[in-house]
């Protein structure tokens, strides 16, 4: 798909689709009154005779309409003006996207771009034009033998802005929206790759094109170094698969100053989590392939930032291997020396991500960072506390929640924070070792995080479970991409690139 930024008024676009928004109870946008205008009513009229009420969800394919220089225009929908904020307008782009692509018109232009929305800016519009554009023409069909066929697919998108002044940053924004798109994109075919092609090597091997594609350097460690790292809590989980585990390691430097202490992301690699000797019941067993959805979305984010050349140095860790039961494979009351010195009783071999996660954020220490944050499917129970809408998130300071929720709610991919209080401590008590790796039933996420957080002393850290966002079940089982919109603009916002 190609994208551009235009500027003119609507009912001069050569276009073979022109898209404008009407709200309820018939108020015209500006850009639809303009064509409504030089068409003499036209759309009033259609208006007037109920063909559209401009509810939010509906739209309306208009064939040659007066004195327009377009082949159709598209009306969509908006719902009530006052409450217009930014998810009715990230509502209004997608139906729009959707009816567009369905049109025959193999070229769109948006105006929907225009239209205010309480408190953003027009970069904003923008960037989340194209992450919405591209989220929703997504497809994964590389298994399917017959491709479902558009028609006449969508191949070009012209996004409107009001004023030429403003067609510099509009591209601007563009591109930092094609760039996080890129980034969703990844981390969802990632997540959506069954298990038996991901397998740890292969997301080593995406790392390790990522970083040729971009120039990074990238560097694989292998099972015989974690060894000499004393890494044995990652290595435990590994024991039970034929699959070699890896943890990747990549460096982004775009910082002014190569030496400024980087930003470090670490997601959870499990290809595929069984539960290993714990084996997890055969319902839904299948869904387990996304438990790398972690390590997807930091390489999302790390393609996102490489693609903005956003001027911070950001470093990428993935300890990834498989969670299977076997002869070898770890066992209920196992215990194992983390890389960090502290020992840990494995009371159940399902509770791994902690087991890979707390050896990278031991190994994170090295790059001295300025801050930690670790994105895992950790948890069931963070499922059952926050459902499919927010992630939850965790962090040992105050400043670095706050940052990541606000990012969050601007980039529509939106976190809850959760209380990682001494309390909850006491519920990883082992008999036998430093720890337990798991604490029960009640306050499942909390006690995960609670285990993470002790080999987070050393630096600033955040803990992102995304168990009930990296994915959806059901009829439109797939990847979500989630959270890489909120990390790409975290990081956007930190290299001070957001307007
Ligand atoms: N990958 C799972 C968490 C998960 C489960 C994510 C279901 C999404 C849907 C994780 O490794 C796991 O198995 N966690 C256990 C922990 C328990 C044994 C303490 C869980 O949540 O049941
Ligand atoms: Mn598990
Ligand atoms: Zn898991």
């Amino acid at each position: 798909m190609e994208f551009s930024i235009k500027s003119g008024s609507p009912e001069k676009q050569r276009s073979a689709c022109v898209v404008v928004g009407v709200f309820e109870n018939r108020k015209l946008t500006l850009p639809a009154g303009s064509i409504d205008k030089v068409a003499n009513g036209y759309l009033s009229e259609i208006i007037r005779r109920g063909d559209m009420d401009g509810k939010a969800g509906s739209s309306l394919l208009l064939h040659a309409v007066p004195a327009t220089q377009c082949d159709r225009v598209l009306l969509i929908g908006l719902g009530k003006e006052k409450e217009f904020r930014e998810k009715e307008y990230c509502t209004a782009v997608r139906n729009a996207i959707k009816a567009l692509n369905e049109t025959g018109a193999t070229d769109g232009t948006l105006f929907l771009t225009t239209i205010a929305v309480r408190k953003c800016s027009i970069d904003w519009r923008i960037r989340q034009a194209a992450i919405i554009a591209q989220e929703t023409l997504y497809r994964f069909e590389q298994f399917k033998s017959k491709k479902s066929k558009v028609r006449r697919p969508l191949r070009k998108l012209a996004f409107n802005v009001d004023r030429r002044s403003e067609l510099k940053q509009a591209e601007n924004a563009l591109a930092q929206g094609l760039a996080i798109a890129e980034g969703v994109t990844l981390a969802r075919t990632l997540g959506n790759l069954p298990g038996n092609v991901c397998t740890p090597g292969y997301l080593a091997d995406t790392a390790l094109q990522i970083a040729r594609d971009h120039a990074l350097d990238c560097q694989i460690i292998e099972r015989a170094e974690m060894e000499t790292l004393g890494m044995h809590s990652l290595l435990s989980v590994a024991k039970g698969s034929r699959q070699p585990p890896k943890l990747v390691v990549v460096h982004y430097r775009g910082a002014q100053d190569a030496k400024e202490k980087p930003m470090v992301l670490i997601g959870k690699g499990i290809t595929f989590d069984s539960g290993g000797i714990s084996l997890k019941p055969g319902p839904e067993m299948d869904e387990m392939k996304f438990d790398m959805c972690g390590a997807a979305s930091v390489l999302g984010t790390l393609k996102a930032v490489a693609r903005m050349q956003l001027p911070i140095n950001l470093t990428v860790l993935v300890p990834t291997t498989e969670n299977m039961p076997d002869g070898a494979a770890s066992k209920p009351g196992d215990i194992v020396t983390s890389m960090s010195g502290q020992t840990i009783e494995i009371l159940n071999t399902d509770a791994e991500g902690r087991l890979i996660l707390c050896d990278a954020l031991t190994y994170a220490e090295r790059f001295e960072p300025q801050a930690v944050i670790d994105v895992a499917t950790l948890t069931g129970a963070c499922v059952i506390a926050l459902g499919h809408v927010a992630s939850g998130l965790f962090a040992n300071n105050d400043g670095l929640a706050r940052d990541l929720l606000q990012a969050g709610d601007e980039a529509q991919d939106r976190a809850w924070q959760m209380p990682l209080w001494d309390e909850y401590q006491d519920l990883l008590k082992s008999n036998f070792a430093d720890m337990a790796n798991i604490g029960g039933r009640a306050a499942g996420s909390v006690s995960a995080a609670c285990f993470l957080s002790r080999f987070a002393k050393k630096f600033e850290w955040a803990h992102l479970d995304i168990a009930g966002t990296a994915w959806k079940s059901g009829a439109d089982k797939g990847a979500t991409g989630r959270p890489v919109p909120l990390l790409a603009h975290y990081l956007l916002k930190r290299a001070g690139k957001l307007n």
